[in-house]
C-alpha cells in the first residue's frame, strides 16, 4: 500500500515535535474499524427512522435508465459555485444532443434573501428557454438538481433541511425548493417548463454513470462538498410517503457530509478540525465533509501549518502577519503539492511557499513539512471516503452482483491524483470479494437530472 513517507529533517528533535503534533491525523486499523461500525450503525438507524447523523433520504427513484429513455429534457443544476441549465436530447437512453449554459451565481445571491435567489433561478430558466427557442406549445419536463440536504415526500418535493457549502439563505430552510421555483416560474410566466423531479448531485452522477455503465450502483461527489447515494432494497427504506407500486429498489441519498454531527465521530476529531469548524460558515455541522472536501482541505492544511509555525517548527523566519489569512489557502494547492510528491518534483511546492506564504527565507525542511502535512490530510480524506464507499458496497444486495461500478465526480477527485489513487486502492482493499470500478461521470449532476426527468415521466405514465 502506498504510504505517506516518513518525515526526515536535519534536526531529529524537530521531527519528533512535529510528529507529536500530527499524530491525531493518522487513522490506525482499530480506528478505521470503529468508524466503519459507526457508519454502518448510523445508516441502519436512519433507515429505521431513528435518530442518526445520516439522513438516508428516500429519493423516490426506483430504477436506473434501461435504454428506453427518449425525448428532450431540461435540467437545472444548483449546488456549486455556478448555476447551469441544460437541454438534453435522449435517444434510446443515450444523450445525443446537449446544450449547456452557465450562469453566474454571485455571493449576494448565495448568501441572503431566499426569494431573490429563486427569482434569479426562474429568470435563468426563462432566458435559457428564450435563447433555445423552446416550443411554447410543448411542455418540457425539467429535473432540478438541488445539491443540499432535503426531506423528500415525493420525487418532486424537497424541503431544505439546511444549507451547506457556500450557501446561506435562511428563509428557504424548511421550504420546498420545487414549490419555490414553481412560484417564480409562474411569476415570469414560464408556463411550458414543468419540474417533474428534484434530486441531489450524487443521484445525477449515479444516473449519468448508469447510462455509461450498466453496473453502476453508487454515485459520489467529492468536490466543494461530498456525499454519496446508492441503490438500496426498498424493503429496508421505512420513510415512504407515497403509495408503493411494488418498487424493489430505490436510490437513497446518504448525506454523509453530516456524518458525525451528533458526536459519534468525535474520536477522530483533532484540534485542527475544531479550528476549521470554528471558522466555517456553518459551525457544528457537516463534520465529515470538513475532513474530506474541497471547501475545507486547504483551510485544514493552513490551520495545521499555522500551529507548526506558531511553535517555530515551520517557516520560523516568517512574520505572523505574512502567514496566509484564514480561508485564503485553497484546496487546489494541496492537490498541486501532492502532484509534486507523485512526480518527485519540488518546483510546485516551492512556488506555493514563495507565493502563498510570501516566504523568502525557507529551506528544504520547510518544503518537506508542507508536503508531509498535505500527504497526511489527503490520505485521511481518501481513507474516509473509501471507508464509507466500502460500507455501501459490502451492504449491497447479492442480486446486484459482484461487479459494481461507482460513478464519481467533483473537483477533488478529478484534480487530486494521489487522493484518487488512495481511494481506489483502499476501496479495493476493503471490498475484497467484489470487483469495483470508479467511473468518472463528468457533469453528472446536470446530465443525470435530465435522465431523472425522463424516468419521472415514465413513472407518471406507468403509475397513473
Ligand atoms: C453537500 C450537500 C449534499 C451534496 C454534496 C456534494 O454535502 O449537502 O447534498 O450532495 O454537498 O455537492
Amino acid at each position: 500500500m502506498y504510504e505517506v513517507e516518513h518525515l526526515q529533517l536535519c534536526d531529529a528533535e524537530r521531527v519528533k515535535r512535529i510528529e507529536v503534533m500530527l499524530e491525531g491525523l493518522q487513522l490506525d486499523n482499530d480506528t478505521l474499524e470503529r468508524i466503519r461500525q459507526v457508519f454502518r450503525s448510523e445508516m441502519d438507524l436512519a433507515l429505521k427512522m431513528q435518530p442518526s447523523s445520516l439522513q438516508m433520504e428516500n429519493t423516490y427513484i426506483p430504477e436506473l435508465p434501461d435504454g428506453t429513455e427518449s425525448g428532450t429534457y431540461l435540467a437545472m443544476d444548483l449546488g456549486g459555485t455556478n448555476l447551469r441549465m441544460l437541454l438534453l436530447t435522449l435517444e434510446q437512453g443515450q444523450a445525443v444532443n446537449e446544450i449547456v449554459q452557465h450562469y453566474p451565481l454571485p455571493e449576494h445571491l448565495r448568501i441572503g434573501d431566499g426569494d431573490a435567489l429563486f427569482d434569479y433561478l426562474a429568470q435563468c430558466v426563462d432566458s435559457f428557454a428564450r435563447e433555445q427557442q423552446l416550443d411554447e406549445e410543448h411542455v418540457y419536463s425539467m429535473g432540478f438538481t438541488f445539491s443540499f440536504p432535503m426531506r423528500q415526500s415525493s420525487l418532486d418535493s424537497g424541503i431544505l433541511v439546511t444549507w451547506t457549502k457556500s450557501f446561506n439563505c435562511p428563509s428557504v430552510v424548511g421550504q420546498d425548493a420545487v414549490k419555490l421555483l414553481r412560484k417564480f416560474l409562474k411569476k415570469h410566466q414560464r408556463h411550458n417548463v414543468e419540474i417533474v423531479a428534484i434530486l441531489n448531485d450524487t443521484t445525477g452522477t449515479l444516473m449519468h454513470g448508469a447510462i455509461m455503465d450498466r453496473n453502476t450502483r453508487i454515485g459520489i461527489v467529492l468536490g466543494t462538498g461530498s456525499n454519496g447515494c446508492y441503490m438500496e432494497r426498498s424493503s429496508r427504506v421505512l420513510h415512504w410517503e407515497q403509495q408503493r407500486h411494488g418498487e424493489r429498489h430505490v436510490i437513497v441519498d446518504v448525506e454523509w457530509g453530516a456524518f458525525g454531527d451528533n458526536g459519534v465521530l468525535d474520536f477522530i476529531k483533532t484540534d485542527y478540525d475544531r479550528q476549521v469548524d470554528e471558522g466555517s460558515l456553518l459551525k457544528n455541522s457537516f463534520t465529515f465533509e470538513k475532513y474530506i472536501s474541497g471547501k475545507y482541505l486547504g483551510e485544514l492544511c493552513r490551520c495545521i501549518l499555522a500551529r507548526l509555525h506558531a511553535a517555530n517548527l515551520f517557516l520560523p523566519h516568517l512574520a505572523s502577519e505574512d502567514f496566509p489569512q484564514p480561508w485564503t489557502f485553497g484546496s487546489d494547492n494541496v492537490s498541486v503539492i501532492e502532484q509534486g510528491t507523485l512526480d518527485d518534483s519540488w518546483t510546485s511546492v516551492e512556488t506555493i511557499v514563495r507565493e502563498k506564504f510570501n516566504a523568502s527565507h525557507y529551506d528544504t525542511d520547510d518544503l518537506k513539512i508542507i508536503r508531509h502535512v498535505c500527504g497526511l490530510i489527503s490520505k485521511r480524506a481518501a481513507q474516509l471516503v473509501a471507508l464509507n464507499t466500502s460500507v455501501l458496497l459490502n451492504g449491497m444486495a447479492p442480486e446486484e452482483g459482484q461487479n459494481i461500478t461507482i460513478a464519481i465526480d467533483g473537483s477533488v477527485y478529478k484534480h487530486h491524483t494521489r487522493l484518487r489513487q488512495w481511494i481506489i486502492e483502499y476501496t479495493a482493499l476493503w471490498t475484497r470479494d467484489k470487483t469495483t470500478k470508479y467511473l468518472l461521470a463528468t457533469d453528472g449532476s446536470g446530465k443525470g437530472a435530465a435522465v431523472v426527468a425522463a424516468i419521472a415521466e415514465k413513472l407518471r405514465r406507468r403509475n397513473s
